[in-house]
């Protein structure tokens, strides 16, 4: 009788300790928001709903490791800080020399002795010698030799940062602190094969017309109040979809350095279609195995190392990628930044089919948790004197830095750890 009640009184106990627990996550997870976030979206895609389930469920217990700062961070933060941080006493001629003569397998430009701070000085400050329309694109872009012969793209601003792009995730123009955004990101996670780029402003009447080329000029016009304004020459430009100054005639870019070098564009096996069509990669849970049979394993794990990075800032539109090196190199993240209420799962395909990550990126995501990542973009960004993202679109990366946790530990629980972890061969 007595161990009856005894057994009785424990299961009590248990499902208790159960319910509190249960009630502990969800208050962790709708605390402070107004809609749960962490709620499986999209359940209409058949195949992923399960696999996204999975993934939040390990969101829903993420330890909590996760959600506070890794103190081994804060050296390399300094570094980063200390290598942004050096704007004085520049001698442009031998920035660019530098940066041209650049030879190295680890990263695309020079990262350390303070290199990064010197290159983003010399592209937000030197004086423009030449403008035109930029060859090829989709968007409106211009090509700008600067002092000293080197080029760089200026993709003008089209939004400002609270404005929201509702719809496709691949939807709106271009978004300038995307791309600058993004070049912080990348620093900050040790992804070396990114151009430099930084916000500039230029003047609509002092850097622009007296150097545009007649080609440049011939695609600009006065607007009805008479300002000038630049359409450009793209896929996407149109006449009545113009860039215009603000009221004191300066147009503000992200200026990203341009690069003379031979890339291979290859098209990515995780693209979208751009319509209604279902991509294999969204039909069949298998198609790790048929990527696996196309491309190297050095190859797969720097793919999956972009989608992190593309999920993070939500750019859905990476459909080819240029390599250089062997390396896949991280051009145009202008579609990022989009909306900060939305997290599409599915950019993060390429690690949750194939569930194998590069060992070294793992130890990076470590590093950055519990608002680091962020933080040390804002005080890179604040060292230009920009502010690159609204605080919604911080909070976001934060939130996707953690379904990034939760989806390793999914792939850990599926396969085990030493499945997962790659040093670049399996
Ligand atoms: C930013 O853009 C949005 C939408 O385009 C607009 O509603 C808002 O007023 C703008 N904010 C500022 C500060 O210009
Ligand atoms: C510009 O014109 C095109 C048609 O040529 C139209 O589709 C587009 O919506 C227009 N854009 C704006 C901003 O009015
Ligand atoms: C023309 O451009 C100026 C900025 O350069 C802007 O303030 C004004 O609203 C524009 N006018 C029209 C009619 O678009």
């Amino acid at each position: 009788m007595m161990s009856m009640n005894y057994a009785f009184g424990f299961s009590l106990f248990l499902l208790v300790l159960v319910a509190l627990n249960i009630y502990f996550f969800y208050t962790l997870n709708t605390a402070g928001t107004k809609s749960p976030k962490f709620n499986v979206q999209s359940i209409n895609l058949d195949l992923s709903s399960g696999v996204f389930k999975d993934i939040y469920d390990y969101l829903n217990y993420l330890p909590s490791n996760y959600k506070i700062k890794n103190l081994n961070f804060l050296p390399i933060q300094n570094n980063l800080l200390i290598s942004f941080n050096s704007s004085h006493n520049i001698n442009t001629q031998d920035v660019w020399r530098e940066t041209e003569t650049w030879k190295s397998e680890e990263s695309l430009f020079p990262h350390t002795d303070g290199a990064p701070g010197k290159i983003l000085h010399a592209i937000q400050t030197s004086q423009v010698a030449l403008v035109d329309n930029a060859p090829k694109g989709t968007q409106l872009k211009l090509l700008l030799l600067l002092e000293g012969k080197q080029k760089i793209y200026f993709k003008p601003k089209r939004y400002n940062l609270s404005h929201v792009i509702n719809g496709n995730i691949y939807g709106g123009f271009d978004r300038h602190n995307s791309e600058v955004f993004a070049y912080y990101l990348a620093m900050v996670l040790n992804f070396r094969w990114i151009p430099p780029s930084v916000i500039r402003q230029i003047h609509i009447h002092k850097d622009i017309v007296p150097v545009a080329t007649a080609g440049l000029k011939r695609t600009m016009v006065k607007n009805d109040s008479g300002s000038l304004c630049i359409y450009g020459k793209c896929f996407y430009c149109k006449i009545n979809e113009t860039v215009c100054p603000n009221s004191n005639g300066v147009i503000e870019g992200a200026a990203i350095l341009y690069l003379d070098r031979q890339f291979k564009i290859y098209k990515s096996p995780w693209r979208r279609s751009y319509s209604t069509k279902k991509m294999e990669w969204e039909t069949d849970n298998d198609f790790c195995k048929k990527v696996k049979g196309i491309l190297s394993a050095k190859r797969l794990l720097n793919l999956i190392d972009v989608a992190i990075f593309d999920f993070l800032i939500q750019n859905g539109d990476r459909h080819r990628y240029e390599v250089y090196k062997d390396q896949i190199v991280l051009l145009d993240n202008g579609k990022g930044l989009g909306n900060a209420m939305v997290d599409e799962l599915d950019i993060l395909a390429p690690l949750y089919q194939c569930c194998i990550l590069t060992t070294s990126t793992w130890q990076n995501l470590e590093m950055i948790s519990g608002g680091s990542l962020t933080e040390t973009i804002k005080k890179l960004g604040a060292l230009r004197g920009q502010r690159l993202a609204t605080d919604d679109h911080f909070k976001a990366v934060e939130r996707r830095l953690l379904k990034v946790y939760a989806t390793i530990q999914y792939c850990i629980g599926k396969h085990g750890r030493s499945k997962v972890f790659k040093n670049g061969l399996f």
